[in-house]
C-alpha cells in the first residue's frame, strides 16, 4: 500500500486538478511513523478506490458510522473513538504527518472502531461512500483560508454542503466547529441554503459536551479567538 508516495487527489474531466481545500505541507517522518505504516496499514487503513465500500470489511461491528475530516494530528479522533465504542470511525486526512501519527496510536492503542483514509474527503465521499449510509461528520477547525482570493478554497460551500447531506441518513448529523468568525457566519448560511438540512439553534449551537479539543483549537484559544460551533441535521 503507498501511503507514502500515493496520490492523494485526482484530476478531474479535463485532466486538471479542481481547487482543493488544502495544501500538502511536507515534514520528514520519524522513525516511530515510517514503522507505523509499515506494521498497521493493513488493518486500518482504507485505500482510496473509485467504487462503494461496504462498512462491513473493515469494522467488525454493525454500528453507528461517525466520518471525521481534516483530523490533523489526530489526538481528538483518538479520544472520541476510544470513549465512543458503540460507533464505528472513519478518519479522512491528506496531510502524512498527522495520518501516521493516527495511524501509530490506533496500532497501539488496538482501536477497533477506527479506520483511516488518506485522499481528498471531495473524492472519498463522491466515489466511496454510498449515500444515506453515515451518521455523523466531523468537521473540526478545517482551514479557514482567510484571504479573500483563497475563499474558494473553504470546504464549507454549498455544493460540498449538499454532497455531506446527501451522504447522510436521515436524522444524521453535520458538526462544525471553527476559530474564524467570519467563516463560521458562512457556515451557518451555507447548511441554511441546503434544503434537506435544518439548524435546529437557529444559529451557533452550544458545545458537545463529548468534543474533546483539538491541536487546532488550543492555537486559537491561545489567540482568544472565539470558538464557534455550527449543528445541522438532515431532515
Ligand atoms: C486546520 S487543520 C485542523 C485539524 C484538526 N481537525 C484540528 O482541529 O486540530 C485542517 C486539516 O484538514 C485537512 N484537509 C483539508 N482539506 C482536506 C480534504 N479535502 N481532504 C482531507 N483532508 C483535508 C488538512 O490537511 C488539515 O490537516
Amino acid at each position: 500500500m503507498d501511503i507514502l508516495n500515493g496520490r492523494v487527489d485526482k484530476a478531474d474531466e479535463n485532466g486538471k486538478r479542481a481547487v482543493r481545500s488544502f495544501v500538502l505541507r511536507k515534514g520528514k517522518l520519524s522513525q516511530y511513523q515510517l514503522d507505523a505504516v509499515e506494521k498497521f496499514s493493513d488493518r486500518y487503513v482504507i485505500p482510496y478506490k473509485n467504487g462503494f465500500i461496504d462498512y462491513n470489511d473493515y469494522f467488525e461491528k454493525d454500528q453507528k458510522l461517525i466520518i471525521e475530516i481534516g483530523f490533523g494530528n489526530g489526538t481528538s479522533t483518538r479520544e472520541m473513538s476510544l470513549r465512543m465504542s458503540d460507533r464505528n470511525f472513519i478518519g479522512i486526512e491528506v496531510f502524512l504527518n498527522g495520518f501516521t501519527k493516527l495511524l501509530h496510536q490506533a496500532g497501539t492503542d488496538r482501536i477497533e472502531n477506527l479506520r483511516l483514509i488518506r485522499f481528498d474527503a471531495v473524492s472519498v465521499l463522491n466515489d466511496m461512500i454510498r449515500d444515506e449510509s453515515v451518521d455523523g461528520f466531523h468537521i473540526f477547525f478545517p482551514d479557514p483560508w482567510p484571504k479573500k482570493r483563497h475563499h474558494k478554497r473553504r470546504l464549507i460551500q454549498v455544493p460540498f454542503a449538499q454532497l455531506l447531506a446527501r451522504k447522510l441518513k436521515k436524522g444524521g448529523y453535520i458538526y462544525c466547529v471553527t476559530d474564524w468568525e467570519e467563516y463560521a457566519y458562512q457556515m451557518v448560511e451555507v447548511f441554511d441554503a441546503v434544503e434537506q438540512l435544518n439548524n435546529p439553534y437557529g444559529g451557533f449551537a452550544e458545545p458537545a459536551s463529548w468534543r474533546p479539543v483539538t491541536v487546532f483549537e488550543k492555537k486559537g484559544l491561545e489567540k482568544e479567538y472565539p470558538i464557534n460551533e455550527i449543528w445541522v441535521e438532515k431532515k
